[in-house]
């Protein structure tokens, strides 16, 4: 038997989510739909437009799992998915998913944050890393663990398409327990003299909680890295369901699809998103969340400092 995964959106109001959430949903050939109230404009609800309360959204599923990172949740990454008809709850923007749903709910279930002040990421990032852990399964594999920390492990992002894309993985990359990440930003996506640009990715990022540095690729030293791990959205290489990061080498994880800054000479090794329906492209924030959030439970004391 396998695992038949719904996303369910609970009383989410941001349109932008939308389609975020549905692109969340298809990568991992999950089913969508939103509950309470209005859909937000551009969501469908049901064939005739309603939208389904709690206790008739439960009827339809073998077990329901609410994320929320809560202190009674249990990591997604520990969590064996359950066969059978599954809904995956995901919550408002601002208030969550409602206590009583919590209570409800079969398992409440958490992508580990490590980043201090900083309570969530993303809806439509929570969505996507949860469905990806599920549909791999990966709470029954377990992931192996490495001798390296977050320290050993610097992230370099390549030309990123759009602020509000940009600035939500700055937000993950604080979450998921980086303190600072190297840009290459050619199209001036972050440092960037226009404000509407400016505005839209430190609210992303969640700037006034999140004090990740980030540093211009120039004051980057190559030759401090043995190891170099790339992941441009290309499917080659290891899928990130499988990766591991034996040995102590010093690594650089560069992410995205773009010009590389400068020439290296250690040698690249391809890793990829490997998400289930291969042929719905991954936003730029859910790949590259999902690639920080599962290479963060792979690190040693998660934590910062
Ligand atoms: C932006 S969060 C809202 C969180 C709420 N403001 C709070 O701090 O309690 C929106 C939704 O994203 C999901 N989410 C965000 N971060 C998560 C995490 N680390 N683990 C599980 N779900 C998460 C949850 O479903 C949550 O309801």
């Amino acid at each position: 038997m396998t695992t038949e995964l719904t996303l369910i959106g609970y009383g989410i109001e941001g349109a932008w989510n939308v389609p975020l959430l549905r692109d969340a949903a298809e990568m991992s050939g999950a089913s969508l739909l939103f509950a309470q109230g209005e859909p937000p404009s551009g969501g469908t609800a049901e064939a005739d437009g309603s939208s389904p309360q709690i206790d008739e959204l439960w009827g339809r599923f073998d077990r329901v799992v609410a994320c929320e990172a809560i202190p009674a949740s249990r990591s997604v990454y520990e969590y064996p998915a359950p066969r059978g008809q599954l809904g995956v709850i995901v919550g408002n923007e601002l208030a969550g998913i409602p206590r009583q749903m919590l209570k409800k709910a079969d398992q409440v279930v958490s992508i580990p944050m490590f980043g201090k002040g900083m309570s969530s990421v993303n809806v439509a990032v929570a969505a996507a890393i949860v469905l990806y852990a599920l549909q791999r399964d990966l709470g029954r594999k377990r992931l192996r663990t490495s001798a390296l920390t977050h320290r050993d492990v610097d992230v370099l992002v390549l030309s990123p398409p759009d602020p509000n894309e940009l600035g939500s993985l700055f937000r993950s990359a604080w979450a998921f327990g980086w303190q600072r990440v190297f840009l290459a930003d050619p199209q001036g996506t972050w440092f960037s003299r226009d404000r509407s640009t400016v505005l839209a990715g430190r609210a992303a990022a969640r700037r006034e909680v999140n004090p990740l540095v980030i540093a211009p690729h120039d004051q980057l030293d190559l030759r401090e890295y043995a190891r170099i791990v790339l992941c441009d959205g290309r499917r080659q290489g290891t899928p990130v369901s499988r990766f591991s990061l034996p040995g102590r080498d010093k690594t650089l994880l560069v992410y995205g699809d773009g010009a590389w800054p400068c020439s290296v000479s250690a040698p690249v090794e391809q890793v990829f998103v490997d998400h289930a329906a291969a042929e719905v492209p991954a936003c730029f924030r859910h790949a590259g969340s999902i690639l920080l959030s599962v290479i963060s439970q792979l690190l040693r004391r998660g934590r910062h400092g």
